[in-house]
């Protein structure tokens, strides 16, 4: 849901829970002033681990908490995945109510009930799904959003904009270089509910739901190869996949055109260049979620709105769709 107001929000969900069964879980970075017991935790990538679960657990079981508990998750992606792991897996499951603080974990993290943490370098390696029992959305949170955050979360609008005519026409008007909040509020709800959409009809990703993986395949080999902010890779991995999209699928060039202008108009370049090609090619090939060894497996668009899922590329089709990216 979204809200002005958390505390008006979240008092009539908790008033389900005794007063003594309600923890909040906070990025030490935010201030909000909260009634309950409060774990703050630093945050970032090294610290999504078993090790922070197990100090949640601690902190759960030193204050009592039954089945009967709620954990109430407040930060990023990170502490929302972390702690809706934790929760799920403390006393075989209590529940936890999601209020994401970034943009990318309001339109994507916070919802469709995928928890988990890194483990020995792999990300999000162990981990399992279980539903918040609300996730509540304060656009007023982004007022300190670091702007490189901000459009990484953008990014990730833009992939799900992509899987919706109506929602793609809406995200081209937004003035990107204002960053206004007002006018992204309905941006958000407008993404969010193209998520629920889909992750209702595939709960576990069984098939579907890789729809929601546009712009990954070539996105998760591009952050392996030089550090960047997820929603970035994504938005280079769009442009990839959109441009694999036109020459195998007949897409439209249009929208390939229009992701490139706002990248080069809004992001950086991309931090890897040609003579990284061989090795993304390479990565792509590994990734986990190949069905076959050593194939190339991403989601295409024929259209805004028409993705089509397992679609096998060639290495040189990768390698042309890399050289163009590359060439911006
Ligand atoms: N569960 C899912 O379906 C899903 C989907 C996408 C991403 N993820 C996960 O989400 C994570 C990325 O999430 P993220 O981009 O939100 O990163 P994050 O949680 O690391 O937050 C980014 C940075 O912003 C800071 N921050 C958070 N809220 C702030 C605020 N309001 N003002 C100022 N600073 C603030 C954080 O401390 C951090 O430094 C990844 O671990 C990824 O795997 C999960
Ligand atoms: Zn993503």
């Amino acid at each position: 849901m979204i809200c002005n107001d958390i505390h008006s929000a979240l008092t009539p969900l908790l008033a389900r829970y005794d007063e003594n069964q309600i923890i909040v879980l906070m990025d030490d970075k935010l201030s909000f002033d909260s009634s309950y017991p409060t774990l703050r935790l630093k945050i970032d990538e090294t610290h999504k681990s078993i090790e922070t679960v197990s100090s949640i657990w601690n902190f759960l079981i030193e204050r009592n908490i039954t089945r009967r508990g709620v954990l109430v998750c407040i930060g990023g992606g990170v502490l929302t995945d972390i702690g809706g792991f934790a929760a799920a897996t403390y006393k075989r499951g209590i529940d936890y109510i999601n209020i994401p603080t970034t943009l990318l974990a309001m339109i994507d993290a916070s919802s469709g009930g995928k928890t988990g943490v890194n483990f020995k370098g792999l990300k999000n390696a162990i981990g399992c799904f279980a539903q918040p029992k609300e996730t509540i959305i304060w656009p007023g949170w982004l007022k300190s959003l670091p702007s490189a955050e901000f459009l990484s979360g953008f990014g990730e609008m833009l992939k799900t904009g992509l899987l919706d005519e109506h929602l793609w026409l809406n995200l081209l008007q937004y003035d990107l270089a204002s960053m206004e909040i007002e006018p992204l509020t309905s941006l958000i709800e407008q993404c969010i509910a193209v998520k629920e959409r889909i992750v209702t009809a595939d709960p576990k990703e069984d098939g579907l739901r890789k729809v929601l993986n546009l712009g990954h395949t070539f996105g998760h080999a591009l952050e392996e190869v030089s550090w960047m902010l997820h929603g970035y890779a994504v938005l280079y991995g769009l442009i990839a996949e959109l441009y694999v999209s036109v020459v195998k699928l007949g897409c439209p060039k249009e929208p390939l055109q229009q992701l490139t202008q706002i990248m080069l108009q809004y992001y950086d370049r991309p931090k890897c260049n040609c003579k990284d090609r061989r090795q993304l090619i390479a990565l792509m090939q590994q990734d986990k979620k190949n069905e076959r060894a050593a194939e190339i497996n991403c989601t295409l668009i024929q259209n805004i709105g028409s993705p089509v899922i397992n679609q096998v590329i060639t290495p040189d089709e990768a390698n042309e769709a890399l050289e163009y990216l590359f060439s911006l």
